[in-house]
């Protein structure tokens, strides 16, 4: 394996407490996924810290606003050098984003039904199709509007994978080893399979951020992915 497909989702409330837990991985992980709450807590001074110390920042904003807003929002990020950045997988919301990070190194990545929806969100959005059937046309739809990748289930990696081709990037959250804790998580599969499934990265929280050792659960995880690979 030649690249670390673990991004280590920063699902915490301060600088400090983040800055403890990179220090513990330090070596292992160099992708950190930051999301609102942090955002909230520690602005974009603290994503600027985590680039210029050579970190890369998966920014999950997952942005969803009137184009002109997206845009503005999205020329800001991009000037960061932040790698990646969420947007809801709309046309309007994708074409804003597209055009907002213009020529700069920024990956956008789409994401299609959140996972937590269930019938009565599909109601309220008027959905006609099923889920599996929405979250693939917005992928399709994502791509063809120049989006670089899609955040998926693991459950969904292997049709999107077959649906998209190889080229747009995977991204699963909702990872888990055998023996972990699933917490919040329904619809999860172990690190293993959402490779093997197609996924370029795996977003993990808490099985790492929790664990005694987070830099020894990550190299658990690796071990994990290699030696399914290698049997694969
Ligand atoms: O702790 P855990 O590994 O469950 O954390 C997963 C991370 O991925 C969290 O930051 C969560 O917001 C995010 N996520 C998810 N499921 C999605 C999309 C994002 O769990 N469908």
């Amino acid at each position: 394996m030649t690249r670390n497909p673990i991004i280590v989702a920063l699902d915490l409330e301060s600088a400090d407490k983040a800055r403890a837990l990179i220090e513990r991985l330090a070596g292992r992980v160099n992708f950190y996924k930051i999301g609102m709450e942090l955002y909230a807590g520690a602005g974009v001074a603290f994503v600027r810290e985590l680039i210029d110390e050579g970190k890369e920042v998966f920014l999950d904003l997952k942005l969803y606003d009137i184009p002109e807003t997206v845009r503005r929002a999205t020329v800001q990020v991009a000037r960061t050098g932040v790698r990646f950045l969420t947007v809801h997988a709309v046309g309007s919301v994708m074409r804003a984003a597209v055009e907002g990070r213009g020529d700069s190194g920024l990956q956008l990545l789409g994401v299609t039904v959140l996972t937590s929806f269930g019938p009565e969100d599909l109601e309220d959005l008027g959905a006609t199709q099923t889920i599996p059937e929405l979250v693939e046309h917005r992928a399709r739809k994502a791509v063809s509007l120049g989006i670089d990748g899609i955040v998926a289930s693991p459950l969904e990696a292997a049709a999107l994978r077959q649906a998209l081709g190889p080229k747009p990037i995977l991204i699963t959250p909702g990872v888990r080893s055998h023996g972990a804790a699933w917490g919040d998580q329904k619809r999860v599969a172990t690190p293993a399979e959402a490779m093997r499934d197609g996924a370029d990265y795996l977003v993990i929280g808490r099985q790492i951020t929790c664990a005694p050792d987070p830099a020894a659960e990550a190299a658990r995880i690796l071990d994990e992915i290699g030696a399914a690979w290698l049997s694969a």
